[in-house]
């Protein structure tokens, strides 16, 4: 689909998917990548978050007037503004709304609509409490703070889906209206009657009958048989079965993807097909399955924080590529913070210069819009010490100078951008059932899936620059790498899926815990890696976690192992032992730590260890070069970051000097700086460069 309009102020806007295009290129074939999800303008959404419903509308032009200045073209408002859009129950009030909206569109922005259903009006919260969210404890919510509405409560569901669509009615076919943000950041689950309820009627579904759901909880366990589904407690926590408690992931998954779905089909029912419609999200936020949530949204958009201020950038590209992988198609950064925030307890700022980079980071990775969070310092409300680009005076504060800086040089590389998404042959697969199963047992309370997963992603990601995160079901064929850190959770058609990328002439690596359980959190009744034990020739035959340092020797060197290690035992006769345990527990050594199998054309290999910095930098290296997989721009400093966005016959480099000190550039023949701070060839500290890469000139993938 691709979708086309002009608006008033003749900026155009696309939306949808174009095809991946083929670059004339001499590269190896990278992963089909899709650009793009919106052109706004200069060809790139930026932007800000408004509240014109917190100040007189007398001072409306002149806030505006500082976004153009700042470069800014889109603005996202009302999702926070039930009280004024629906004053009383049934009365809507959109006039202010009207005025807001063509103001902005007189200024040149462009508009994305939040429905307001994360902040309900105390009217409802009064007159009708059963819509208030119950925690875990059973203690009703309160009005006065947000998302204190149950999402299981079909009188709210009402309330929400009939705001979204008077939205709609009024706003769905206005051409200055680019698309609709569906509440924000949704997460928090309730636990009130209804809830429960309609979790009984998520587990049949699920099951069909009670006796499949005793069979797959093995419920003869401490007696906890049920007879029939609304027996089942509804928990997320506490001593239950892991069964029950990773269906109640899946229950709050379905009861929120099903909650936005409404508001998005309310909002669909009315409007133009070009207006796109997301929800904003929030990183490894364990509420719900990402994948699942956006299978049926127009396009990905999160809120990229670095609470502390002190950006570890590579994790934060984990994040990026993370939401990137929801669609598998480029993204909004629907919120990000001028300096700071105001929600831990020592709220850093960033340096001078980091807002900016960091900025180009999220582009790097396929960002094809960077709204700010917040405008201006509220005078009052939960946030008034948050980040915002003007201070309670409505004059700049000194981050909006390094916006404004922003804003150059995206109308210098927009047009060169539009188009372009993202490449990288090196995957990964993050599964949301295997990290709630390890979280909710981690065994080591050091296991965190999270960190794990970029302990791996760190050194693929610096070696070979550009990773992409992907559910265990998307198409992994044009990925040469595959690696599953720790896929604990393995469902019977996933191997099987993954076991033909491997027959296909792929190499999949798999981490520590992999292949233990199957989707009901029951342990496999064979080793580890379960489905996948006869492809790779080996099972796991016991798993120890370590207070301590094991020493690790083999191909690529000395290593040490932490917090998990497993033993190996080879059970084919072609399974070649890559690691083995020095002395420790007495269990551990001399056994095989990873092994490795070759397949027809491809390879699986798994490594059972938690391995250190250094060994991990040494394996991943080994893993790319037998892939084949070389540096987009080799021979770069540490601090340096680049990805490569390609599309509509151009290839780019967006390359960002993360360091405080320059960095100089081995660019290529024919590679031609387009916007930032390049000086010959040196990147100073917090530098950026945009960098069109001449095609016959282009180092060779
Ligand atoms: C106690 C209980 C057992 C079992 C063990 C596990 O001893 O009586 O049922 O839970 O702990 O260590
Ligand atoms: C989240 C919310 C915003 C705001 C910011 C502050 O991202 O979506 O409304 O509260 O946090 O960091």
């Amino acid at each position: 689909m691709k979708l086309l309009i002009a608006t008033a102020m003749s900026a155009s806007i696309a939306l949808g998917t174009v095809p991946a295009t083929t670059a004339a290129t001499t590269a190896a074939p990278v992963a089909p990548t899709v650009a793009t999800t919106a052109q706004v303008g200069p060809g790139f959404a930026f932007g800000t978050a408004w509240y014109p419903e917190q100040w007189p509308e007398a001072r409306w032009d002149v806030d505006l007037a500082l976004m153009k200045a700042a470069g800014f073209n889109t603005v996202r408002i009302a999702e926070f503004a039930w009280s004024r859009m629906e004053p009383a129950e049934g009365q809507f009030d959109f006039a202010w709304l009207d005025r807001a909206i063509a103001a902005a569109t007189k200024a040149g922005m462009v508009v994305v609509l939040g429905t307001p259903t994360a902040a309900p009006p105390a009217w409802m919260s009064q007159r009708y409490p059963d819509i208030l969210r119950v925690d875990e404890e059973g203690r009703r919510a309160e009005h006065g703070g947000r998302r204190h509405f149950s999402f299981a409560s079909a009188r709210y569901r009402g309330f929400a889906t009939r705001i979204a669509t008077e939205m709609a009615r009024r706003y769905g076919r206005d051409p200055r209206v680019i698309g609709w943000q569906i509440d924000n950041e949704v997460g928090p689950p309730s636990f009130d009657n209804e809830a429960k309820v309609r979790w009984a009627a998520f587990l049949q579904r699920r099951y069909g009958t009670i006796a499949v759901l005793n069979d797959r909880w093995s419920t003869q366990y401490w007696s906890q048989h049920y007879d029939t589904f609304d027996q089942v407690p509804l928990r997320q926590t506490g001593q239950q079965n892991p069964g029950l408690l990773l269906d109640f992931k899946h229950f709050q998954t379905d009861t929120w993807v099903d909650y936005v779905q409404a508001q998005a089909g309310a909002i669909r029912a009315v409007a133009d097909k070009r207006q796109f419609v997301t929800t904003n999200t929030m990183f490894w936020n364990a509420g719900f399955d990402h994948f699942a949530m956006h299978r049926d949204l127009d396009l990905a958009a999160w809120d990229n924080y670095i609470p502390d201020g002190r950006p570890d950038w590579v994790a934060n590209g984990a994040n990026h590529d993370l939401v990137r992988g929801y669609k598998q198609r480029n993204f909004w950064l629907m919120e990000t913070q001028p300096a700071r925030v105001d929600w831990v307890p020592l709220n850093r700022s960033l340096d001078a210069g980091q807002t900016r980079e960091l900025a180009w980071q999220a582009i790097g990775h396929g960002a094809d819009a960077v709204l700010y969070w917040a405008w201006r310092s509220a005078l009052n409300g939960q946030e008034q010490y948050h980040g915002a680009l003007l201070g309670p005076d409505g004059q700049p504060f000194p981050i909006y100078d390094e916006v404004r800086r922003l804003g150059a040089d995206l109308s210098a590389a927009a047009p060169a951008l539009t188009g372009t998404a993202p490449v990288a042959k090196v995957a990964m697969i993050y599964s949301y059932d295997s990290r709630w199963a390890i979280d909710l047992q981690r065994h080591s309370r050091d296991f965190d899936p999270i960190k794990q997963f970029v302990a791996w992603y760190r050194p693929l990601r610096i070696a070979s620059q550009g990773v992409h995160v992907l559910p265990v079901d998307a198409d992994l064929a044009v990925y040469p790498l595959v690696v599953a850190p720790a896929l604990n959770v393995l469902t019977r058609p996933e191997a099987d899926r993954l076991t033909a990328y491997v027959r296909g002439g792929g190499h999949l690596v798999l981490g520590p815990r992999s292949g233990m359980k199957d989707d009901a959190n029951a342990l496999w009744p064979q080793r580890q890696p379960g489905p996948l034990a006869g492809l790779l020739g080996a099972t796991v035959d016991q798993y120890y976690a370590l207070d301590a340092a094991v020493p690790i020797n083999g191909t690529y060197g000395d290593a040490t192992a932490t917090i998990w290690a497993e033993t190996l035992k080879p059970t084919a006769p072609d399974v070649a032992v890559i690691a083995r345990y020095g002395p420790s527990n007495g269990w551990l050594d001399g056994r095989p730590a990873a092994v490795t199998r070759r397949v027809g054309k491809g390879r699986i290999t798994y490594v059972g260890a938690w391995l250190d910095p250094a060994a991990m930098t040494r394996l991943a290296d080994g893993l790319l070069r037998q892939a084949a997989v070389a540096p987009i721009l080799p021979g770069v400093g540490p601090d340096v970051e680049v990805a490569e966005r390609r599309g509509a016959g151009r290839r780019l480099l967006v390359v960002i000097n993360h360091g405080v000190v320059p960095a100089t550039l081995p660019l290529p023949v024919g590679a031609r700086a387009i916007a930032g701070d390049l000086a010959g060839t040196t990147l100073p500290a917090h530098g950026i460069a945009v960098v069109a890469l001449d095609q016959a000139g282009a180092t060779k993938r």
